[in-house]
């Protein structure tokens, strides 16, 4: 076991004793997406009741150190749509544009589903929204959710699979294992259909290595299917545009969707949460933390000490310094 493991840890929950103390905090939510921007880390949209998908942009203030008892907080400017499921990353290239990519997008303040676009862009040092034309757009990721996005240093924004879902819209619900790729230097679409056999997957985590390999962990198949073996670890090499799968070894971890995912300096993936499906809804939820080292690609369990974080599932987590920051969630 390396030394990693002293891994300061916080969570921000979803606390009615934040509202009681200040108004200026954003409601408990889930399914929300996040991006760290230099030393704020960005929320986007989310789940605040089981009817209302939010439009709101908060951020946490991380440039000083805080009590996590009252969390520097700071709205910005709300995005154009409410969003939900949806991911969002940031611009290698001027590291201060921030892309947010689908997900369940609604016309705010109501429930009907938004087709204006379904990449919008916001410039965190205007606080500015804008929707971008987009060169090719494949209309089949209309309403795709539940995927998670990485960016490499060129600006090329990869997409894996997710899944098309109805509910009260009017979009036939398939689960897909293409790979969307938008380069946001030209802003053309392109859509990699699978030649090699790479399985379904919607609600894993994405994680791209500084090799330039993206790791997908976990997730789910489609809507009915069984979870996806957590040891069968698919990756996508953005070089060669090839896939590969390792057989993980080491410690035997439950397999889930909706969990969360961080890289550290030294190369390991650390989740945490997630849950289960029982049918359709949310199974069991899990409030552990497991390391995939990705030079062995053997999962361990590290012994945390402290207060740890509830059984969380669709929260957020991003790396900060030595801080894994856990927030919202079901
Ligand atoms: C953080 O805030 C709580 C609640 O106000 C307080 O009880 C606690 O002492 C504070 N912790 C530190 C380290 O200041
Ligand atoms: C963006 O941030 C990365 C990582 O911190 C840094 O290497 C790069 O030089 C930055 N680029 C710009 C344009 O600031
Ligand atoms: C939302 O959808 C309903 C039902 O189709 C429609 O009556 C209503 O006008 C729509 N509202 C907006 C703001 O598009
Ligand atoms: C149904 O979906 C299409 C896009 O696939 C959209 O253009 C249309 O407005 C939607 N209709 C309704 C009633 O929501
Ligand atoms: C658009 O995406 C669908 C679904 O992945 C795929 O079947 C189709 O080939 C793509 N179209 C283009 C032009 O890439
Ligand atoms: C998941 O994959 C691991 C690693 O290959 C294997 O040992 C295990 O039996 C698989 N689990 C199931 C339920 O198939
Ligand atoms: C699945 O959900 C049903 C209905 O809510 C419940 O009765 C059952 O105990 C759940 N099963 C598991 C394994 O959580
Ligand atoms: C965790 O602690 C136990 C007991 O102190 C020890 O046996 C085990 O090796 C430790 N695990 C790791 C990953 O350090």
């Amino acid at each position: 076991m390396k030394s990693l493991y002293y891994i300061l840890f916080f969570g921000i929950f979803n606390s009615v004793y934040f509202l009681v103390i200040c108004q200026n905090v954003p409601s408990p939510r889930r399914e929300q997406s996040s991006t760290l921007v230099g030393t704020r880390l960005y929320f986007f949209g989310g789940t605040i009741s089981s009817t209302i998908t939010v439009n709101e942009v908060w951020y946490l203030d991380l440039s000083s150190s805080f009590n996590i008892s009252t969390p520097p907080w700071h709205s910005d400017v709300a995005m154009p749509v409410g969003d939900i499921f949806g991911t969002s990353c940031l611009s290698p290239i001027d590291n201060s544009t921030v892309f947010l990519i689908g997900g369940r997008m609604r016309i705010v303040n109501t429930r009907n589903f938004s087709y204006t676009s379904s990449v919008y862009r916001f410039d965190s040092k205007n606080s500015l929204w804008t929707t971008p034309t987009i060169n090719n757009f494949n209309s089949s990721f209309q309403a795709r959710n539940e995927m998670q996005a990485v960016i490499d240093n060129d600006g090329k924004i990869f997409v894996f699979g997710g899944i098309n879902t109805g509910n009260d819209d009017n979009i036939t619900t398939t689960a897909y294992n293409d790979m969307s790729i938008l380069d946001i230097t030209t802003m053309i679409w392109s859509t990699q259909t699978q030649s090699q056999f790479v399985l379904v997957n919607v609600d894993y985590t994405a994680t791209l290595l500084p090799s330039g390999l993206i790791v997908y962990v976990g997730g789910r198949g489609s809507s009915t299917a069984s979870l996806n073996n957590i040891s069968q670890i698919q990756i996508f090499d953005t070089k060669s545009y090839t896939w590969s799968t390792k057989s993980a070894s080491g410690s035997t971890i439950a397999s889930r969707v909706s969990h969360s995912a961080v890289l550290t300096q030294n190369g390991n993936i650390i989740i945490y949460g997630g849950s289960t499906i029982n049918t359709t809804k949310i199974g069991y939820v899990f409030s552990d933390i497991a390391v995939l080292n990705t030079n062995s690609w053997a999962w361990s369990v590290p012994n945390v000490s402290g207060t740890g974080a509830p059984p969380l599932t669709e929260h957020s987590a991003e790396i900060y310094k030595n801080y894994m920051i856990l927030a919202f969630g079901n």
